[in-house]
């Protein structure tokens, strides 16, 4: 390897066919030009590379912030840029998505004909009565009929609000709630690990005790024997039949600030919240950002191996890559099925070019050893990524190394379900330093300051403030307003500026180094869970009178969660109990949920107000300082 590129003491110079062969602009060039005119550069950018029914009158509008809006009066649909516009060209024939299921099963879409089964089910969303600025629930395995009906809802301006299938009967019960849909489409079944999850009864069991809902939709994936409710429940393939699935339904004309979907996230307090995302900016900002970050090409196989039920999967695998006109990679199950190469035999046999994945995959691989991605020839990798958590050194340089062969830089992207796309994320074209995701993204002001919104010095821990609004952020919290300004934009109110929740520092040249939450959320395998959510799970058993979690570090995971809980007279601490917290918790939240231990105590530290002090829980497990204790009542 040539002296000035590949890594250099901590620093990791791009090789110049990478900066050369990449259609990316120079980014100091590009970012200087966005700050210089932020509606100017997205403007730009949006006429440019999308098309619309009706141009905007105003490219942002900012009158009534932090409701901002934008492409004001254009007139859109996302459904248009990501398939419509293509049944005119000839990225109608090539792959839109390329899916393999847990047991082996592949099956591929042309854009066309991907089209048609998402015209097809719109039309029977529409005959079930669902109309623009419904809500739509969505739980399923990850199938291409998972993303059929994502984008069948957004064609006729319905809001689709996707709840991970890793999720239980109350958390599914909860989201259906809040978002009232009448519709729920959901599977038999889900492989994992070569077993099946059983979406279907889970489903059951929720939609019993969900008012809003008048119809199900099942699609037949595993085959399981399941319970279909008569009048209410209709299998996929039955409904596809009828003449009602017209393969030409209209793409329904929405206003670029209409609402595209709901997306539920866990945050300080209480309950998780629904996060709204729009037709107009979340189109401008996802696809430019995968085209950007990822310098995607024609020829490329995008994998973006999360789950389409998270922000991610919203984002990259399901609206963007489209857009795009990209060709998408996706696989049902565990990586580890049936063997720990699953992952690496699939890059070899689809050529896939770019993989996009959680440091916590990256870990779980690594604890298996080289010999599994050595077993298979990886070189139609050329680019690498990463979200959802800081990645620690071992597994970036794992990555780097072993997957990457030294040759792909690794795209570390922060960003947020509230954000919509990448906000911190380097261009293939610039430097990188390992655990580190550069800097913000072109016309992203991103910045760290202290209590008073002073910038902190070099190196210094502060928290993490966007200072100006971006095209594709959230818009509120459906059904919460109060909670979208109180939550996001009170911190700095005076300035203005929006608050992600996380603390980070920034070094001598620039780079922003994210630390963690300074909230109570717990990062679980990249997984975004709330305190309050697993603490009310805790309570709602008989045996516990309080509860409290808490993060803690851990290697494979990023954090683990550790519950301190008070029982309630009569029941005494025993492994039995504790095993039956966890599982209760797993069937209340979900498997994600459940903490890896339960200890039983007398008493939690509590403010003189009442609220439980997990930060004096957590320095205590950790053997840290336990710090200012004048508000501790006990
Ligand atoms: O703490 C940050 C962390 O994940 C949070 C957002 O979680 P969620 O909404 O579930 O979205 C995850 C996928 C976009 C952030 O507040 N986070 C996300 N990406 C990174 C990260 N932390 C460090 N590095 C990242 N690349």
């Amino acid at each position: 390897m040539a002296e000035n590129h590949g890594m250099v003491g901590d620093v990791y110079f791009p090789a110049p066919e990478i900066i050369e062969q990449a259609h990316i602009p120079n980014y100091e060039k590009v970012h200087a030009e966005a700050m210089a005119d932020l509606p100017g550069f997205w403007g730009r950018i949006a006429a440019e590379n999308f098309e619309w029914y009706q141009p905007w009158e105003k490219v942002l509008d900012d009158h009534n912030a932090p409701f901002y809006k934008w492409f004001v009066g254009a007139k859109v649909n996302i459904i248009h840029n990501a398939l419509d516009r293509h049944m005119r060209t000839s990225v109608r024939n090539k792959a839109a998505l390329i899916f393999e299921g847990e047991p082996g099963d592949m099956r591929t879409y042309t854009y066309q004909q991907l089209n048609y089964e998402v015209c097809k089910f719109a039309s029977v969303l529409r005959s079930l009565g669902v109309a623009k600025g419904d809500r739509v629930t969505i739980y399923m395995g990850r199938i291409p009929e998972l993303m059929i009906a994502m984008l069948a809802c957004a064609k006729i301006g319905a809001m689709h609000s996707v709840v991970y299938g890793g999720f239980s009967t109350e958390a599914l019960l909860d989201r259906i709630n809040d978002s009232q849909s009448e519709v729920l489409v959901t599977c038999d079944g889900a492989w994992l690990r070569g077993n099946i999850v059983p979406l279907k009864e889970i489903a059951n069991a929720a939609v019993e005790r969900a008012d809003s809902i008048h119809s199900v939709v099942c699609v037949k994936r595993t085959g399981e024997d399941v319970e279909m409710v008569p009048d209410r429940d209709h299998w996929y393939h039955d409904l596809m039949a009828l003449p009602i699935a017209d393969p030409h339904s209209a793409t329904e004309v929405m206003d670029a600030e209409d609402p595209l979907f709901i997306l539920y996230t866990s945050g300080t307090t209480g309950k998780p919240k629904a996060i709204l995302h729009t037709h107009g900016g979340y189109m401008v900002g996802t696809a430019t950002t995968l085209k950007w970050v990822f310098d995607m090409k024609p020829e490329d196989v995008w994998w973006c191996a999360a789950d389409p039920g998270w922000i991610t999967g919203h984002s990259y695998i399901v609206y963007s890559p489209l857009i795009l006109g990209a060709t998408s990679f996706m696989y049902e199950g565990a990586p580890t099925h049936p063997n720990p190469d699953r992952w690496w035999s699939m890059i070899a046999q689809y050529g896939i070019t770019i993989l996009y994945t959680a440091p916590t995959a990256i870990r779980g691989l690594m604890r298996f050893g080289e010999n599994w991605p050595n077993l298979h020839d990886l070189s139609s990798l050329r680019l690498l990524g990463s979200v959802g958590e800081p990645i620690n050194p071992a597994a970036w340089s794992w990555y780097y190394r072993v997957i990457g062969k030294e040759r792909c830089p690794i795209m570390d992207t922060w960003w947020q379900t509230e954000t919509g796309n990448f906000m911190i994320t380097p261009l293939p074209s610039v430097p990188l330093k390992p655990g580190s995701g550069t800097r913000g993204f072109p016309g992203v002001d991103i910045d760290v300051v202290d209590e008073e919104g002073e910038p902190v010095g070099v190196n210094e821990e502060g928290y993490l403030v966007i200072k100006r609004p971006w095209p594709a952020m959230l818009r509120t919290i459906f059904g919460d307003p109060d909670r979208y300004v109180r939550q996001y934009w009170s911190r700095y109110e005076e300035q203005g500026w929006y608050l992600p929740g996380d603390s980070a520092k920034k070094d001598e040249d620039g780079y922003i180094w994210i630390i963690g939450r300074i909230d109570d959320v717990i990062k679980v395998s990249g997984y975004r869970l709330g305190t309050a959510e697993v603490e009310s799970a805790l309570v709602s058993h008989a045996a516990v009178a309080e509860a409290a979690v808490i993060g803690i570090p851990d290697q494979l995971r990023g954090n683990i969660i550790k519950a301190f809980c008070i029982l309630r007279d009569g029941f005494e601490p025993s492994d039995k109990l504790s095993a039956e917290l966890r599982d209760h918790v797993g069937h209340e939240v979900g498997p994600i949920a459940k903490p890896t231990t339960v200890d039983f105590v007398d008493e939690l530290p509590k403010t003189r107000s009442g609220k439980i002090m997990r930060r004096v829980l957590k320095a205590k497990v950790l053997g840290e300082e336990l710090g200012d204790l004048s508000t501790l009542a006990n």
